[in-house]
């Protein structure tokens, strides 16, 4: 029979859609036709197959051949099917045995030499093929990516000769190989100790990291906004595996190198205030995801938010309350995970230096209020912690480190032992915890609920600010050796956090 199928896999969003390429020889002219909507570059998969397949001293077929990938409204874009159509051309012709085709899947992008290039979102691919039970080829290149995955089964190949060998139980393909154990924290990531002084802005960093809560930075210029921000990854819990792989997943399609020893580590990213829309959220005609995405399960900082495009933080909104994003280009929708924890600095009026004990401000109250109505109130309304960050005495910065100065190490054991807390109750951080654990979690006795009910009526709060409120008071506590009924001083410093 002329006729093989063999498997691989597409990239939609983070999901990694089964492909079908079925291979046909007929008679008739010789010629090669790749059917089921493929994209240029799978339609030049074409002439790399035909050279790859002649360059691993195979012959290519002197008949009609006919590529069909199924289904065909899957988006296909890029060199992936390569090894796949190798394959089923080679088996349709009964050059290789068939036996192991069926239970396997092959990906990769064959040079014209016949050896395997790497391709993007191996990760998610494998966490696929391994639901299904069934092996996977993979090119040397993703090795790393690959080994990842726990209990995946996994063959890594050098070249399409590599595969045919193995096919004709002639050689044998390689694992791939050990997973790194992975750091936690970056060794590069600069230290807490560094800073001096602002001892309400490094509390309110620690409620942050323990609890997931988005957090706003405002002060003065040169008061170390930015320095504190910068060591929110040196003190975060580190990755659960299932979030470190979703996390991976991101960064596979988005065709970045994934760094095995880094794999554990919060993702932190920091685009600059001129990014697009689309570079923060994702997009383009193959749909990529964008920065709050490869900021999934990990930290979003957008310093000098103000600065920041109305548009492109209005765009924000939803996937901060949704945890995903939904990315929209003609015919295709692909979602992309977006889970992440906000952090913003900036200064409170143009000039900087408005409610500066010396009087330094130079703004209007007209200019004070436009810069500010650039941040959304429903933006705002979505920060649950914001804290003054005021100029440090100089006498103070120059002194010698005191004992408030605490290191990034002592701070994260406090922090990774709340999380541990909050993982244990509800399973996820405190920030995401929904209604129902939230009324299970964060019971109030009466006197503390007619207390905080009247405290939030004078500050005229929504019913929005109403649960985010209690969410950091429940962070406050599990730092505060994990009290299960909320107290008075809980809920008073959650609040105090509260501007908007
Ligand atoms: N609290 C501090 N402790 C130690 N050094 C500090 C502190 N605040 C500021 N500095 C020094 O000032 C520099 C600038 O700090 P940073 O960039 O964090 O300021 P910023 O608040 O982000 O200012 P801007 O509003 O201009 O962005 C730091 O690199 C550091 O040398
Ligand atoms: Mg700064």
């Amino acid at each position: 029979m002329s006729l093989a199928v063999t498997l691989s896999r597409a990239q939609e969003g983070v999901s990694a859609p089964q492909v079908m390429v079925e291979v046909h020889l007929s008679g008739g002219l010789p010629g090669t036709h790749i059917v089921g909507l493929p994209e240029a570059a799978v339609r030049e998969a074409r002439d790399r197959v035909r050279v790859a397949i002649q360059n691993a001293a195979f012959e290519y077929p002197n008949r009609k051949v006919t590529v069909n990938l199924a289904p065909a409204e899957l988006p296909k874009d890029g060199g992936r099917f390569d090894l796949a159509i190798a394959l089923g051309i080679l088996a349709a012709g009964g050059q290789v045995p068939r036996e192991k085709l069926d239970e396997c899947e092959f990906l990769g992008e064959l040079a014209l030499s016949g050896d395997l290039r790497g391709v993007s979102g191996v990760l998610p691919a494998l966490l696929r093929a391994r639901a299904r039970g069934r092996r996977v080829v993979v090119p040397r290149a993703n090795a790393a990516e690959a080994a990842l995955v726990p209990e995946a089964d996994v063959l890594v190949a050098d070249t399409l000769a590599d595969v045919c060998s193995w096919l004709r139980n002639a050689g044998e393909l390689a694992l791939p190989g050990q997973a790194d154990e992975g750091q936690a924290v970056d060794p590069g990531v600069p230290d807490l100790v560094d800073v001096r002084g602002q001892l309400q802005a490094r509390r309110a960093l620690e409620i942050a990291a323990a609890g997931g809560h988005h957090l706003l930075l405002i002060g003065p210029p040169g008061t170390g906004k930015t320095m504190l921000a910068e060591r929110l990854p040196g003190i975060l819990p580190p990755l659960g595996e299932t979030e470190a792989l979703e996390t991976c997943a991101v960064l596979s399609v988005a065709g970045q190198r994934v760094e095995p020893s880094r794999w554990r580590q919060r993702p932190f990213r920091a685009p600059h205030h001129t990014a697009s829309a689309v570079a923060l959220v994702g997009g383009g005609s193959h749909p990529r995801p964008g920065e709050i995405s490869l900021a999934h399960n990990g930290v979003l900082f957008l310093d000098e938010l103000p600065e920041f495009s109305r548009h492109v933080l209005e765009v924000l909104r939803e996937p901060l309350e949704s945890g995903h994003i939904l990315v929209s280009r003609a015919a295709r929708q692909s979602t992309f995970p977006a889970q992440f924890q906000l952090v913003a600095a900036m200064n409170p009026c143009p000039c900087g230096y408005a409610g500066d004990a010396r009087d330094r401000c130079r703004c209007t109250p007209d200019q004070i209020q436009r810069y500010r109505g650039r941040i959304s109130g429903p933006l705002l309304d979505r920060i649950d912690l914001c804290v003054e960050v005021p100029r440090v005495p100089l006498a103070e910065l120059g002194a010698p480190r005191s004992a408030y100065d605490e290191d990034s190490a002592t701070v994260r054991a406090r922090v990774v032992q709340a999380r541990e807390r909050a993982l244990a109750r509800a399973g996820r951080a405190n920030a995401e915890i929904n209604t129902r654990e939230l009324e299970r979690d964060c019971a109030l006795g009466t006197a503390e609920r007619h207390w905080f009910e009247a405290a939030l009526e004078r500050l005229g709060l929504s019913a929005r600010a109403y649960h985010r409120i209690l969410r950091v008071a429940r962070s406050i506590a599990d730092l505060d050796g994990g009290a299960a009924v909320l107290d008075r001083a809980h809920l008073a410093e959650a609040l105090q956090y509260r501007r908007f």
